[in-house]
């Protein structure tokens, strides 16, 4: 398999498949509440984009090599977790920060974004974890910031170790971004971690995301018995935030904007 650029008709299609995943973000914000569970946003989340939006929840039986079906239809990871958290029956507490990830599928294309909410509102959490997840969003944001053609995919990891590492942050490894279309995870991997001008070459027409994990702790993670959920090795806090990126002529877009989408803190 090869790396698919897609057309200007095509990178429309996931622009809608992009909005779509970002509004449904939008949506689940203010049920994101202390006394909530994972399985509950699991649920609101499955018959907005059912019901209401008409697309598909791309976890849902998701079933890549090596893996058991995917059980539920949205991504919750809660503290220590790093990404892939099964939402269960459990309530979320105050202070506790959590990432929601979203993949829908719209007319057979993908789009996939996470965001982190701190239960009970910013002000419920601890200082580190307030940074965490900010620099982690500034994080996101560089490396968007990297993607132009001529661009590597070296320059976008670089430039999000570079920042992670300054806070004294560690980047996961074993996770990456991913090329994105029809297909949910496709070429190529997008390393958050790298030097400048290593790697592929960005052409305009390429579509991936740009998913950054970040440690307060050390880089390791293991996996839970669930088969899905990675968790630090060392149970430090973690954040990520995700888009789905198309390259263009221009530079880069970004598919998943939605009207609640934290807006680029370099232009804020
Ligand atoms: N949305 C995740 C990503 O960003 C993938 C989740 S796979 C799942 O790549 F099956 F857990 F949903
Ligand atoms: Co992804
Ligand atoms: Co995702």
């Amino acid at each position: 398999m090869s790396i698919t650029q897609k057309t200007r008709e095509e990178i429309a299609s996931m622009r809608i498949a992009g909005r779509l995943a970002g509004e449904v973000l939008d949506y689940i914000e203010p049920f994101v509440r202390p006394g909530v569970a994972t399985a509950e946003l699991d649920r609101l989340c499955h018959d907005y984009m059912v019901g209401v939006q008409g697309c598909l929840p791309a976890p849902l039986n998701y079933a890549p090599p090596g893996y058991p079906p995917y059980p539920k239809s949205i991504c919750t990871s809660v503290n220590h977790q790093v990404c892939h958290g099964v939402p269960n029956e459990r309530p979320l507490k105050k202070g506790d920060i959590v990432n929601l990830d979203i993949t829908t599928i719209k007319d057979g294309w993908h789009g996939d974004t996470s965001r982190m909410f701190v239960v009970g509102g910013a002000a419920a959490a601890s200082i580190l974890a307030n940074r965490l997840i900010r620099v982690t969003h500034e994080c996101l944001w560089l490396g968007i910031a990297a993607v132009r053609p001529g661009a590597s995919l070296g320059d976008i990891g670089a430039a999000i170790q570079r920042h992670a590492e300054r806070h004294g942050f560690s980047v996961v490894r074993e996770f990456c971004g991913h090329g994105i279309g029809r297909k949910f995870h496709e070429e190529p991997q997008v390393l958050h971690y790298g030097k400048r001008g290593d790697g592929l070459q960005l052409v305009p027409g390429m579509t991936f995301t740009i998913e950054p994990m970040i440690n307060a702790g050390k880089a390791a993670v293991s996996e839970l018995p669930d088969g899905w959920t990675i968790v630090t090795k060392d149970r430090s806090l973690s954040a990520q935030w995700e888009h789905t990126v198309a390259v263009t002529e221009a530079g880069v877009e970004v598919l998943t904007l939605s009207a609640g989408a934290p807006p680029n803190p370099s232009q804020s």
